[in-house]
């Protein structure tokens, strides 16, 4: 099939199942690093797009600005290309370098407001997005609270029913501005009432309580400071639970070299923990992961062992659970 668009080759995303040991429940990865710009977030960016186009907010020639860790700026840049926007990332210094080239390749301009400081600063990127759009007319795309982020998820939903129809028992996924998982497991619970949803964050991410400290885990989780949208709805998460730095980077250095499957680091983590939900139930559950990105945005990082080293991640502790919960 022959598509006229680069964002009709959103979607229809591969399943990948995992080698559980024997006896463990299924885990099936959604491999949405297999979408244009490598991720999932292009989802939400062309419907927060559409969206703000059928309301006519988004003229041509329009001006688009987001605060943005990278993917999602990934997916506002290219969708912007493809239909004539411009678009204004505002970023910090704590976005993958890989992120920020690729914004720039698809003709993003990109705006740095931390200076030289190596901390995240979502906060500040917000209140400059803003500030933007509301001095100088840019269309803020306000990924945090803007329902057309959860609704771009819908047809993930469908996909995953498509394929499996009612046998997904848990669907798991990282929890950022909470869209991906949210968007999800609603729609998809519209069609599996018994459907279990687990949030996946960092260690140091505060959306799921505890106290706030920094973590490695790039694109996810809510830092200490940052203000938690509405797009986390904890009535329709069961459980939100957290993964350790070094738990989701030895899963992605594991699932590489032992399986050839590349994942970004929060997927490491989702992963990590969807695999110890297997060793509590039978092969006949079925639990789905979200993988919002694959590796090759984190090899200077997740894949460089100077990089684990001198950050502390290495963990053989974590490695030997994981020889123990695949095959
Ligand atoms: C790598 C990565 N993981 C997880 C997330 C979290 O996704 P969401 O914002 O949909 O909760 C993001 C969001 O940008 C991301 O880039």
């Amino acid at each position: 099939m022959i598509k006229n668009r680069v964002s009709e080759l959103i979607g229809q995303t591969p399943l990948l199942r995992l080698a559980v040991a024997d006896g463990a429940g299924t885990v099936l990865l959604k491999m949405e690093q297999y979408n244009p710009t490598g991720t999932a977030k292009i989802r939400m960016a062309r419907t927060m797009v559409d969206e703000a186009e059928a309301a006519g907010l988004l003229a041509p020639g329009g001006w688009l600005v987001e605060s943005t860790s990278g993917n999602t700026g990934l997916g506002l840049a290219l969708i912007s290309a493809e239909r004539g926007y411009k678009f204004t990332a505002v970023v910090d210094n704590h976005s993958s370098a890989d992120k920020l080239r690729g914004m720039l390749a698809y003709g993003a301009e990109m705006l740095n407001i931390a200076g030289d400081d190596e901390a995240l600063a979502t906060a500040e990127r917000d209140a400059v997005a803003e500030r933007l759009a509301a001095e100088q007319g840019a269309y803020w795309t306000a990924q945090h609270v803007n329902q057309g982020n959860p609704n771009g998820y819908r047809p993930l939903a469908r996909e995953l029913h498509d394929d499996l129809g009612d046998e997904i028992h848990y669907l798991l996924g990282a929890v950022g501005t909470g869209g991906s998982l949210c968007g999800t497991g609603r729609a998809l619970r519209e069609r599996i009432p018994e459907l279990r949803i687990i949030g996946v964050e960092p260690v140091g991410s505060i959306a799921f309580g505890g106290a706030g400290a920094p973590y490695h885990q790039s694109g996810t989780g809510s830092p200490e400071g940052s203000e938690i949208g509405d797009l986390v709805d904890y009535d329709l998460i069961d459980e939100g639970i957290k993964a350790s730095d070094s738990e989701a980077f030895e899963t992605c250095r594991y699932l590489a070299r032992n399986f050839g499957v590349l994942i970004g680091g929060s997927a490491g983590g989702v992963v990590y923990k969807a695999l110890e939900l297997a060793q509590s139930v039978g092969p006949e559950t079925t639990i789905v992961v979200l993988v919002c990105d694959g590796g090759e945005k984190y090899l200077d990082t997740v894949f460089n062992d100077d990089w684990m080293a001198a950050n502390g991640l290495f963990d053989a502790q974590v490695v030997d659970r994981l020889a123990s919960m695949l095959r």
